[in-house]
């Protein structure tokens, strides 16, 4: 039976897609994007999803980078179809309409960094590392690492990491806005979940609006993102879960919220 790189479970409305390439520290070969991307591909059609949380196999990795013996043997041409591929994936996570929280439990490097990056936000385990050695290795960052991060962290701390590639601890990622928690690895997964439980039990619509305006408005002006929050706030009123939020707070009750 052919080997699987990628695990998707489903349990009610979320769903976790873990990264399972042990021997090689769950790197992303070509095969692992592609299966990726047939993940985030399913889990773009399930209309009823509240969020999602991207791990890795083990106990010592989450993603140790792109895979370095197979771009060992590529040239320019290959490059940009494996660098495009990554972005690919990388981007589809992102457009994700519903929340997707990285849970960090070991090395996060290049590639792995990246992966966690595309995500909404990242929690850690106490022993994750992340880091961007490309450098390192002759190369940049090649799976939205350089943009990423950047708008993240700023472009001081972005450039710190990036030219040295130096490895930080999970202490130190919380430090600079790269990870929101940081928690026992025993209880990483459990912290995801929970957040991803608390956003479940508010008004769908509302999020999935909340997370656009914010991802389409970072790339904006500020008026430009003021005038898409403007649009997205006033037609949220003509919803039912607008209508139901409202009234549950009046009547004092909680909010049932049906997603319309
Ligand atoms: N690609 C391919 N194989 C990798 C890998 C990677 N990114 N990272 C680790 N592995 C493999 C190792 O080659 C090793 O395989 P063998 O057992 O067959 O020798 C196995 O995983 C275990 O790794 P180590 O023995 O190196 O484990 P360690 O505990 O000594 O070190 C580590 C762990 C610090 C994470 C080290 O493996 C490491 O530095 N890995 C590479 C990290 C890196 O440079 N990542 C960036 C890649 S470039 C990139 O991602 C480009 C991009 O932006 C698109």
């Amino acid at each position: 039976m052919a080997e699987v790189n990628v695990r998707l479970e489903l349990e009610g409305p979320f769903a976790t897609v873990t990264v399972d390439r042990p021997k090689s520290l769950n790197a992303l070969d070509t095969r692992t994007l592609q299966e990726l991307e047939k993940a985030v591909a399913e889990l773009s059609r399930r209309e009823q999803l509240r969020g999602v949380i991207i791990t890795g196999a083990g106990e010592k990795a989450f993603v140790a980078g792109a895979d370095i013996a197979e771009m060992n043997g590529m040239d320019a041409d290959k490059a940009r179809h494996f660098g495009a591929l990554g972005q690919r994936v990388m981007d589809a996570i992102g457009a994700l309409p519903v929340p997707v929280v990285a849970a960090v439990n070991g090395f996060a490097l290049g590639g792995g960094c990246e992966l966690a990056l595309a995500c909404d936000f990242i929690y850690a385990s106490e022993n994750a590392r992340f880091g961007l050695p490309e450098v390192s290795l002759g190369v940049i960052p090649g799976f939205g690492g350089t943009q990423r991060l950047t708008r993240l962290v700023g472009r001081a701390r972005a450039k710190e990491l990036i030219f040295t590639g130096d490895m930080i601890d999970a202490a130190k990622a919380k430090q600079i806005g790269l990870v929101m928690d940081v928690v026992p690895l025993a209880n990483l997964l459990g912290h995801a979940r929970s957040a991803l439980e608390r956003i479940a039990k508010k008004g769908p619509l509302a999020v999935r609006r909340a997370k656009e305006a914010i991802d389409r408005g970072a790339d904006l002006e500020l008026a430009d993102g003021l005038t898409v929050e403007s649009k997205m706030f006033s037609d949220l009123f003509d919803s039912a879960d607008r209508r139901e939020g409202m009234k549950a707070f009046l009547e004092k009750r909680p909010a049932v919220f049906t997603g319309r």
